[in-house]
């Protein structure tokens, strides 16, 4: 049994870390066919990801997929710790798990992702949890073969978690959601320790994957046809700084641009680390999105000092202006949180102007959640619940309109539109634009996944678009 440990999470020291290809050990190679199983996933985009290795594993030992809880001999949680709301939603799950043992005893459930890195987490499931057969931790993600077969051999719970990241395996098996666009990992982890944020204490320090497997990973994308790759990373703009001198994201965003792909995204930028090549490179090809997320948090210097954001109100403003004159029709997309501790109505005011100054594209906006042992859950905090709630919907308010009046800036105006899926009424799909607009559109012609065309705009709703394919 290995259980999260808070203090070993913390440090940061020089660790050497070893690159290792992942081979699947064969005595378990379809050791449970004919069971099935059900994964679901909470939080980010890199969960989403991890989630598509998950279930390759868990097909290569036999498990055929399902899309009930109610059906599956294995239910498979892989959890999200950002905020209190995704910590309640796996607990709830977990409630409803428990009446289903009762029920059906061979049952097996096993609990993964960032909250098996915290130390409260497990302690709950092993005193109220005791039905749960595994807890497999993030950087351990490639052991789940053993570890759930140990479980079910056993009959114990069985608790994998290393508290501090391993090595780094290159060639886990993945099936991707997907057949026309990918996510591809480029960075793990992070080093940023915002104040309120628990990510680097579930995700580890910084690693970035070589340049070498991630083409490698690309060309293979390409050839099996894919259409649109999406760089992840908790701050791609940090790639590189761990492994090499002088390549950064900006250098292996060109190299990707020069491959035969024809959309490239990347997600999330920290400003701080947003350099003027990236910037350059994101302009000069066709092929990268002119779409960028940059969370600003808050529009208070003062309250940015606190989050340890490492920029001011003033040079988020100026980089955000950069990048409008130098990408042309770039788009913008932030995360805010309100009522962060000792937030006042004054600070508060500055996220609201700052918020009308950017008219950003799209911005998910979040009341404050107190996160184990992370500084911010020790700050005084006196602000009332039903403060933070009418900030929250405030700031909604002057977002939402930001929206709805670019979107009204688009009618009449052709946009490329990649197909993502055809809606139930005939003739009518749904894909999203170059600068990640939801488009829903109709076309006389037959249109596929993957498919990028040309749509008229012809109507404007706060969150989407309609529009008719011009071709
Ligand atoms: N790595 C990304 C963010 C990852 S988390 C970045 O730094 O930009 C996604 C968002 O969740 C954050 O941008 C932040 O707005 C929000 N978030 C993180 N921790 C939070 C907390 N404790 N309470 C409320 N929102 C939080
Ligand atoms: Fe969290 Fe900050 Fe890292 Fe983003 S940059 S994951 S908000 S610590
Ligand atoms: Fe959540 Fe972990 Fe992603 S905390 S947002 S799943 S990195």
């Amino acid at each position: 049994m290995h259980k999260p440990n808070y203090l070993e999470a913390r440090s940061r020291d020089k660790r050497d870390y070893q690159r290792k290809d992942f081979s699947f050990d064969s005595r378990y190679l379809e050791k449970y066919k004919g069971k099935t199983y059900y994964i679901k996933t909470y939080g980010c985009q890199m969960n989403e990801h991890d989630s598509e290795n998950i279930s390759a594993l868990l097909e290569k030992l036999g498990f055929q997929r399902v899309d009930s809880y109610l059906k599956a001999d294995l239910v498979l949680l892989n959890t999200c710790s950002i905020r209190e709301n995704a910590h309640n939603k796996a607990f709830g799950m977990l409630g409803r798990l428990k009446h289903l043992k009762n029920e059906k005893k061979e049952l097996i459930v096993g609990l993964c992702g960032c909250m098996a890195q915290e130390a409260s987490v497990v302690e709950r499931i092993l005193k109220d949890y005791k039905f749960v057969n595994f807890v497999l931790g993030t950087h351990n993600m490639y052991q789940l073969p053993e570890v759930l077969d140990q479980a079910i051999v056993d009959n114990s719970m069985q608790i994998e978690v290393f508290s501090r990241e391993g090595d780094l395996y290159e060639g886990l098996p993945v099936v991707r959601a997907n057949s026309f666009k990918a996510y591809v990992n480029i960075i793990y982890g992070c080093n940023k320790f915002c104040t309120y944020c628990i990510v680097p204490y579930t995700r580890g320090r910084e690693r970035s994957r070589r340049k070498e497997d991630i083409l490698l990973e690309i060309d293979q994308l390409i050839q099996d046809g894919y259409k649109e790759i999406t760089l992840l990373g908790q701050n791609v703009n940090a790639y590189g700084k761990d492994l090499y001198d002088d390549y950064n994201l900006g250098d292996l965003l060109e190299e990707i641009a020069l491959k035969d792909i024809p959309r490239i995204r990347f997600m999330t930028s920290h400003p701080w680390d947003f350099t003027d090549k990236m910037i350059e490179v994101i302009g000069k090809y066709p092929n990268i999105m002119p779409s960028v997320h940059l969370p600003v948090q808050s529009g208070s210097s003062r309250i940015l000092k606190l989050m340890g954001r490492r920029y001011t109100r003033e040079s988020y403003l100026e980089l955000f202006h950069k990048m409008k004159d130098m990408i042309p029709g770039v788009s913008i997309s932030t995360d805010i949180i309100v009522g962060f501790p000792g937030e006042d109505e004054e600070d508060f005011l500055e996220t609201m102007s700052l918020a009308k100054e950017c008219q950003f594209d799209n911005a998910f906006t979040f009341i404050f959640s107190a996160r184990d042992d992370t500084p911010a859950c020790r700050l005084e905090d006196n602000t009332s619940l039903e403060e933070k709630e009418n900030r929250l919907q405030r700031l909604n308010e002057v977002v939402n309109e930001g929206f709805l009046n670019k979107h009204k800036q688009m009618i009449g105006k052709t946009v490329q539109v990649m197909v993502e899926g055809v809606s139930t009424k005939k003739n009518q799909y749904y894909g999203y634009s170059e600068t990640n607009q939801l488009i829903n559109f109709s076309s006389q012609k037959k249109l596929n996944v993957g498919e990028i065309v040309p749509v008229i705009i012809e109507e404007a709703k706060t969150w989407s678009l309609d529009g008719k394919c011009s071709e």
